[in-house]
C-alpha cells in the first residue's frame, strides 16, 4: 500500500473515502437547563467541521439527531453526493479526548480502514486521530496511525483462490492530510518507522498461519534466511550434524519423533560494535502434536502455530536491522516438530542438554522448554548481555491470563522493567507473574537434575522456572505467548488468526535498550 503524508485541506481530497473523527460529547446540544437555555456544547472543530460545512451541516444534523455521538467504537458513514471531491465520509467516534491513547489510534485506524475497504474503497485519506485536541504527540500517533491501518487490513489469503467471483477488495493508497506543513517531515519519518514495524508483525502472521505441511522446520529455516539475507542480517542454520557436535540433545530429542530435522536458526545483526547485546530467543515448534503424550484431537490443528515466538523473534530482528539501531542482537531459534513415531521421545526418557544439565521427560508434550533450554544455552555461550525469549509454552498461561495479556516471568526486576516498558508502548500487553523459590522444588527430579513438568498446579510458572536453569546470571525476561499469539476474531488491529504478538514489542526493546 502506497502511504504517503500532504499538508493542506481535507476538503480538497479526491477519492474513495475520508475519515474523520468525533470525540463523545462535541457538537452535541447541551441538556437544555432550566428556562430552556442551551448551555455547553463543545463545537464541531478541525477538519470535521470544515468537512461537516462542505457538507452543508450534514454531521451536525446526525448529531443532533443521537444518531453520531462520537462514542468510542462509533462508525458513522456518509456519502457526500457531490458536494466534496471526495465519495464518502467515515466518522469515527473517539470516545472520551481523556480516554484516547496511542493504541486506540492503532484500533481505530484498523477499523476505519477495514470499514471503508468492505465498501470497495481504493484511495483514502485520513487525518492523524489525536494529534489536534487529543493532544498527542503528532508524530508518534502518525505511526500509531500507520500501524493500526497495516495491521487491521491485514489478510492471510495464500491459499485462497483469487478469480472473478472472488476478488479480494484492496486500499491501494492512504493519504494522511496535516494542516501544519511544519509537521510534514517528522510525520513523513513516523511513516516509515510505523511501516516497518507493522511489517515485522504482519510477516510473524504470515509465519504463524502457514500450514505445518509447509512451514516445517527446514521451511522456517529457509524464510528466515531469505529475510534475513533482504535485511542484511547473518543468518547460520545448523542441522542435526552441527547439533549433535554441540550437544544440544533436548532439542535432538524432541526432534526424534520426526522425519523432518531440525533446525537451529541464529541470526546476528551488528549495529553496534561494542555496549548492551541482545538476545532473543524463540520457541519454533512447526507443529506440536504433544508427541508419545498425544493431544486430543479437538483443536489440534491450532498447534502449527507453536512457532509463533520464532516468527516474532525472527520478524523483530530483521525490522531492527531495517531501522539501522545501534544495538548488537542475536536471535536464536530453535526449529522441529513434535510427532510420536517408533524413534519418537518416551515419557521417561532422560536427554543431556546443550548446558550439561540432564533433564527427565515426564510429558512430551513439555517440548517447547526442552528446545528452549538449549536455545538459551546457546544464546549465552555467544555472549548475550540480555536475553528474552517468547513461547507458546503452556495452557495453564491461558488459563491465568486468558487472550489479553501474555504472561512475563524474570529473574531481574529491571530488565522485566524495560521489557514492559516496550509493551506499553507497543500495546501488546504484558502481566508480570510470580517467581519465587518455592516453585523449584516442583521440577526437581529423582533420577536426573530437572524434570519437564511439575504437574498442574502453577504450570505456566513451572515451565519459567524450567528455562530459568538455563539462563544463569543472564537478565531474562521469559513471554508466555500461548494465550495471545492468536485471535479468535476480528477485532481492532486484529484479523482472525496470528496476531504476530512480540514482534513489534521486541523491535520496540530494542529502541528502550538504547534510552537506557
Ligand atoms: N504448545 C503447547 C502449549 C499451548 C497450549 C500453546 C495452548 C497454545 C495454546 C505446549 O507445548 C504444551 O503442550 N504444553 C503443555 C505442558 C504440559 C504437558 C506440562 C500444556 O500446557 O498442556
Ligand atoms: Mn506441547
Ligand atoms: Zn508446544
Amino acid at each position: 500500500m502506497d502511504i504517503r503524508v500532504v499538508a493542506g485541506d481535507v476538503t480538497a481530497f479526491a477519492g474513495d473515502g475520508l475519515v474523520l473523527n468525533l470525540f463523545e460529547g462535541v457538537g452535541a446540544p447541551a441538556k437544555a437547563v432550566q428556562g430552556g437555555r442551551v448551555r455547553g456544547a463543545k463545537p464541531l472543530g478541525g477538519a470535521t467541521a470544515a468537512v461537516d460545512a462542505a457538507l452543508g451541516g450534514a454531521i451536525a444534523d446526525l448529531i443532533r439527531a443521537g444518531e453520531a455521538t462520537g462514542k468510542w467504537g462509533e462508525q458513522t458513514l456518509l456519502h457526500a453526493l457531490g458536494r466534496l471531491s471526495a465519495k464518502r465520509v467515515l466518522v469515527m467516534g473517539l470516545g472520551k479526548p481523556e480516554e484516547l491513547t496511542l493504541d486506540r489510534v492503532r484500533v481505530v485506524a484498523a477499523e476505519a480502514a477495514r470499514a471503508l475497504r468492505k465498501v470497495g474503497a481504493r484511495r483514502i485519506a485520513t487525518i492523524v486521530h489525536g494529534a489536534g485536541v487529543g493532544g498527542l504527540n503528532p508524530a508518534q500517533a502518525t505511526q500509531a496511525l500507520v500501524e493500526g491501518t497495516l495491521l487491521g487490513l491485514y489478510r492471510f489469503t495464500r491459499y485462497k483462490a483469487n478469480n472473478d467471483h472472488n476478488a479480494p477488495r484492496t486500499i491501494e493508497r492512504l493519504t494522511i492530510v496535516e494542516r501544519d506543513r511544519k509537521r510534514l517531515h517528522a510525520m513523513t519519518e513516523a511513516v516509515r518507522r510505523g511501516r516497518i514495524l507493522a511489517e515485522a508483525a504482519t510477516t510473524a502472521r504470515d509465519l504463524v498461519n502457514e500450514p505445518g505441511n509447509t512451514l516445517t522446520p527446514t521451511e522456517l529455516a529457509r524464510r528466515a534466511q531469505a529475510m534475513a539475507r533482504a535485511a542484511r542480517v547473518r543468518c547460520e542454520v545448523l542441522g542435526p550434524r552441527e547439533l549433535r557436535r554441540l550437544g544440544a540433545g533436548a532439542l535432538l530429542g524432541v526432534a526424534r519423533g520426526s522425519q523432518e530435522p531440525p533446525r537451529l536458526i541464529v541470526l546476528t545483526y551488528r549495529g553496534r560494535r561494542s555496549g548492551p547485546h541482545l538476545g532473543m530467543v524463540g520457541k519454533g515448534v512447526t507443529f506440536d502434536s504433544g508427541g508419545i503424550s498425544i493431544k486430543p484431537a479437538e483443536n489440534m490443528e491450532a498447534m502449527k502455530g507453536d512457532m509463533a515466538g520464532a516468527a516474532a523473534t525472527i520478524a523483530a530482528t530483521c525490522a531492527i536491522a531495517r531501522l539501522v539501531l545501534p544495538v548488537r542482537v542475536t536471535a536464536v531459534v530453535p526449529a522441529t516438530e513434535n510427532l510420536p513415531s517408533g524413534s519418537a521421545l518416551k515419557p521417561g526418557d532422560v536427554l543431556r542438554a546443550l548446558s550439561g544439565t540432564t533433564i527427565e521427560v515426564i510429558n512430551t508434550d513439555a517440548e517447547g522448554r526442552l528446545i528452549l533450554a538449549d536455545a538459551l544455552a546457546f544464546a549465552r555461550k555467544r555472549q548475550v548481555t540480555h536475553l528474552v525469549d517468547a513461547a507458546t509454552l503452556t495452557g495453564a498461561c491461558v488459563v491465568a491470563l486468558g487472550t489479553v495479556n501474555s504472561g512475563a516471568f524474570t529473574n531481574d526486576q529491571a530488565w522485566l522493567e524495560t521489557v514492559l516498558a516496550a509493551g506499553r508502548a507497543s500495546g501488546e500487553r504484558i502481566w508480570p507473574m510470580p517467581m519465587d523459590v518455592e516453585y523449584d522444588e516442583l521440577i526437581k527430579s529423582d533420577i536426573a537434575e530437572i524434570k519437564n513438568t511439575g504437574g498442574r498446579k502453577g504450570g505456566a510458572v513451572t515451565a519459567a522456572k524450567f528455562l530459568q536453569h538455563f539462563v544463569g546470571e543472564t537478565p531474562w525476561v521469559h513471554l508466555d505467548i500461548a494465550g495471545t499469539s492468536e485471535s479468535d476474531k476480528e477485532k481492532g488491529y486484529h484479523a482472525k488468526g496470528a496476531t504476530g504478538v512480540m514482534a513489534r514489542t521486541f523491535v520496540l526493546l530494542a529502541m528502550e535498550m538504547l534510552a537506557k
